[in-house]
């Protein structure tokens, strides 16, 4: 048998090839334009999998972009792991700011990435970290060292929401039946310091609307004498976060999950700097939330952001207007037991109560999921921890993240199963930002940790 290291180094190149490949398809899931390269990357998922060594593979068709399923079922009385990854991407504007072609990959060294890193849209965030796993699986098979069965499942519809996934697991729960869920979609502490995330947040998306009059008007003959949407807006989203920057919305923070002092303590424990934090950002202080750290803020903390507003003139030089309509976009990160759905309906009331007399105001609700929390205690975590421990030469730390993928709250409570995220990314990647990209020495040490997470996981079951 061929240990993993050597079978990564003899194998190198192609493994930066065939994810290359994979990253010139722009699969970008929110706009209809590159359909055809979303089906086109499932095909080609499709066949990296049936290459790596799974006996059944299929493209499983839902009322949006297919779902990739796969699997390798060695022994019925082995344990399950389940993998899931999305092949889609985010829009890589605003191309402008890019170095290179978001889809014609480039492999530049950084001062953080001597050994060059990916530089293309979904490096990091999601296709880098799905084929990990797939050229760890081609390890495994090649060496019949794999040591349970393995199913995949790899969709196009994460970075617009999952909608058509929940059916998907809800009518395949046979199908799907695993011991534990493994994702790769989250980062690390550092790039020598590994963490295993242990918590996501969950998410509102809202859009908004403000009408004032019926038709766009001269700022001079109606200035001053008729609300000005675009004003009011602002006004209103201004209001909805306090002097100490908590958010205004009665009852928001009413299910709010309150960690102990003692929980606060253990978080702050992780590694992290504020100089670094700030220089990296060229920002020269932080802000958030009173009374709460940067790590805190940015994970155990619910949120509200405006993440895109417009309206009125935008083009070169002026003109005077005032515009018939305003919109924003809104997103709310939420923690656990905060129930989305409940908090778009929070946010829904007391935005449409806050309006003024003289415009009107339409709140359209988008997409949403549960936060996640995974326990520290349970098989799936020991075995990732073992993993790390045996490739980084380090225990893991546990860290919660910031961030959210709203599919794993609901595959426990379809499936009954808890989720692993041994993430390989880092904040610096600049994931869904310009110059995405994805440290080769990350990808590397990520093939050679998730076979290892198998071994551990199977002896722990056994
Ligand atoms: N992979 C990210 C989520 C992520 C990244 C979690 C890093 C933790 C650390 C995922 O693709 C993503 O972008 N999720 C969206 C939510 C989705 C519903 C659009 C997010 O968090 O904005
Ligand atoms: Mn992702
Ligand atoms: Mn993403």
């Amino acid at each position: 048998m061929q240990s993993i290291q050597s079978y990564i180094s003899d194998n190198k190149d192609r493994f930066l090839n065939e994810l290359i490949d994979l990253l010139k398809i722009p699969s970008i899931s929110a706009d209809s334009a590159y359909k055809d390269d979303v089906l086109k990357t499932a095909g080609v998922i499709k066949a990296s999998l049936e290459k790596a060594g799974c006996d059944h593979v299929e493209i499983c068709e839902t009322d949006g972009y297919p779902i990739v399923y796969g699997e390798k079922i060695i022994d019925e009385n082995l344990p399950t792991v389940l993998v899931y990854g999305h092949y889609d991407v985010q829009p890589p504007d605003p191309l402008d700011l890019w170095n290179s072609p978001p889809f014609e990959p480039v492999i530049q060294k950084t001062e953080l990435h001597p050994e060059g890193a990916i530089f293309a849209r979904g490096a990091s965030d999601d296709k880098g970290q799905v084929y990990m796993h797939v050229k760890a699986m081609e390890y495994m098979t090649s060496q019949n060292e794999l040591p349970c069965n393995v199913k995949f499942m790899i969709e196009g519809e994460e970075e617009v929401g999952s909608a058509n996934l929940g059916k998907f697991v809800a009518s395949n729960r046979e199908k799907l039946k695993n011991d534990v869920i493994l994702i790769s979609d989250t980062g690390m502490i550092a790039k020598d310091i590994p963490s295993i995330t242990t918590g996501l947040r969950g998410l509102s998306y809202v859009e908004v609307e403000v009408t004032g009059p019926n038709r766009d008007l001269h700022s001079g003959l109606y200035g001053g004498a008729v609300a000005n949407p675009i004003n009011v807006l602002t006004k209103m989203i201004a209001s909805l976060h306090d002097e100490n920057n908590h958010i205004t919305i009665p009852g928001f923070y009413d299910k709010v999950e309150n960690l102990s002092d003692e929980e606060r303590a253990e978080m702050a424990k992780a590694p992290f700097s504020l100089d670094a934090y700030k220089r990296a950002l060229d920002i020269d202080a932080v802000y958030g939330e009173k009374g709460y750290t940067t790590n805190e803020r940015n994970s155990i903390r619910p949120t509200l952001d405006v993440n895109g507003i417009w309206g009125g003139y935008t083009g070169e030089g002026a003109k005077t207007v005032i515009a018939s309509k305003a919109y924003a976009k809104i997103s709310m990160r939420l923690v656990p037991h905060q129930d989305w759905e409940e908090i778009t309906e929070l946010f829904k009331s007391h935005f449409e109560s806050i309006a003024p007399a003289g415009v009107k105001v339409k709140v359209t609700p988008h997409h949403g999921g549960q936060g996640y929390v995974t326990p520290t205690n349970f098989d799936g975590y020991k075995a990732a921890s073992m993993a790390y421990e045996k490739t980084f030469g380090m225990t893991p730390i546990p860290e919660r993240s910031g961030g959210s993928i709203p599919i794993v709250a609901l595959f426990e409570q379809e499936l009954g199963s808890k989720t692993i995220l041994m993430g390989f990314g880092l904040d610096s990647d600049a994931i869904h930002s310009p110059n995405e990209h994805f440290g080769i020495g990350n990808y590397l040490k990520g093939i050679e940790t998730i076979p290892w997470f198998y071994k551990y996981y199977t002896e722990l079951k056994s």
